[in-house]
């Protein structure tokens, strides 16, 4: 399978960065589509640890790397992880990034924290990296893109352009400190003289690649409830983590792609503010936190834990066009003895619906119907395939695989690269 979409099928933090580390072990590209540095990516090689904000996790394995146009850059925070890794010995010599994709700019940052804190109660509960703003630049076309780091004379221009306008928003509107035209054009001149080595052509690169049947990895971030069209709207991302998206934010025709892997957790979990159905009651929700380790990679908040929703997932799948599924962290229920999955989700009008709601209303207002199911009661270490789980699990694992009528080809039994069970076919 030439050209494989890795999709985010809950609200992020399903585990991504593991699946993508491993099948970029038979890939030869490996590219992100979109999202930026709100993203985190955990991957433990060997016994040790890598966080990846802004890498695609294919680096790691020397992969071609790509971040493709429809990413948004945060210069120093990439020039920042570039060093981190070169400096555990992996060279970041295969990264290109797309000179169509757009810059986080220190005023995105600054508005992002502001008007967060101005929303108060309502607040969206971003990551503060400076995400919506960057985005919503580019679609206003006041953006900065990664090719004008390529000519100092523009690259100052546009800062100019930019703070005219960005420093009165900041002072007046948020009461903030504005922007010095010097100071921030001689940090991006000095940024960008790192960052120019890494810039491509990556749609090009990525349509000869698959010309030549070279294996690609697209890999999402974020996840499918976050999309900024198709997701639990405001508590969204800006950019669209959903497999469509991959062909715009890479710069190929859809019909390049042939395999969408939907990566979803043996439960949920969502950070930020938002409606949540299946959430866990408090005690269970806080056994569950530690076990998983569900903390934000980026911002070390805690997550919000629910049981696996099929409601939800049944969404994924359709949005998503996903072929497989890969289930994480299955370990982590190991622990309970008795399980619950969302079926279906009760409405106001009393309705029962297996669908996920079209109206907001109904979804902020949605019950979960609960199903039990036995637990398993024992750790999962000692298993190398699928067939060597314990009889509960393997009905869990199948139970999801009905309820989607799509296959479960990965499941995540442990942290580790190893860790990771495949179906015997
Ligand atoms: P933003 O992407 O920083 O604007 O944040 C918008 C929403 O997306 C917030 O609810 C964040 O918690 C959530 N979010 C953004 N990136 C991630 C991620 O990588 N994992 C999980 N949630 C995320
Ligand atoms: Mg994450």
């Amino acid at each position: 399978m030439p050209a494989t979409v890795i999709v985010g099928a809950q609200w992020g933090d399903e585990g991504k960065g593991k699946i993508v580390d491993l099948l970029a072990q038979e890939s030869d590209l490996v590219c992100r589509y979109q999202g930026g540095p709100n993203a985190g990516h955990t991957v433990i090689v060997h016994g040790e640890t890598f966080k990846f904000r802004h890498l695609p996790s294919g680096i790691l394995s020397g992969k071609v790397s790509v971040l493709g146009a429809g990413c948004v850059v945060d210069p120093a925070v990439l020039l920042e992880e570039i060093d981190d890794l070169e400096s555990r010995g992996v060279s970041a010599e295969p990264l290109r990034i797309s000179g169509n994709a757009h810059l986080i700019m220190p005023w995105h940052i600054a508005i992002d924290g502001a008007s967060e804190k101005r929303l108060g109660k309502l607040q969206i509960g971003t990551t503060r990296r400076g995400i919506g703003p960057a985005y919503a630049d580019k679609a206003a076309r006041l953006g900065i893109r990664v090719q004008d780091l390529l000519d100092p004379k523009i690259l100052r221009q546009k800062i100019e352009v930019a703070l005219a306008e960005k420093n009165i928003w900041l002072e007046r509107v948020y009461e903030q400190q504005p922007f010095a035209l010097e100071e921030v054009a001689s940090r991006h001149e000095e940024l960008a003289q790192r960052l120019r080595p890494y810039v491509a052509d990556t749609s090009l690169l990525v349509d000869r690649a698959l010309a030549e049947g070279k294996r690609v990895l697209l890999e999402g971030a974020q996840g499918t409830l976050l999309d900024l069209d198709h997701g639990t709207y405001p508590f969204v991302t800006s950019s669209n983590p959903i497999a469509g998206a991959a062909a715009t934010g890479i710069g190929i025709g859809p019909t390049r792609i042939d395999e969408v892997l939907g990566v979803s957790k043996a439960y949920v979990t969502r950070v930020g503010a938002g409606p949540f159905p299946s959430e866990m009651e408090d005690t269970i929700a806080t056994s569950v936190r530690e076990l998983g380790q569900e903390y934000g990679t980026v911002t070390g908040r805690e997550r919000r834990p629910g049981w696996l929703d099929l409601v939800a997932l049944r969404y994924a799948v359709r949005l998503n066009g996903i072929t497989s599924l890969a289930l994480t962290k299955l370990d982590v229920l190991s622990a309970l003895d008795q399980l619950q999955v969302c079926v279906r989700y009760r409405l106001p009008d009393g309705e029962e619906t297996p669908d996920f709601p079209a109206h907001q209303s109904d979804f902020h207002h949605a019950e979960p119907v609960l199903q039990a199911v036995a637990g398993w009661g024992e750790p999962l270490d000692e298993c190398a395939t699928l067939a060597d789980l314990p009889p509960a699990a393997r009905a869990y694992v199948e139970l999801v695989e009905r309820e989607l009528a799509v296959p479960v080809r990965l499941v995540g039994t442990g942290a580790a690269r190893e860790q990771v069970l495949a179906k015997v076919s």
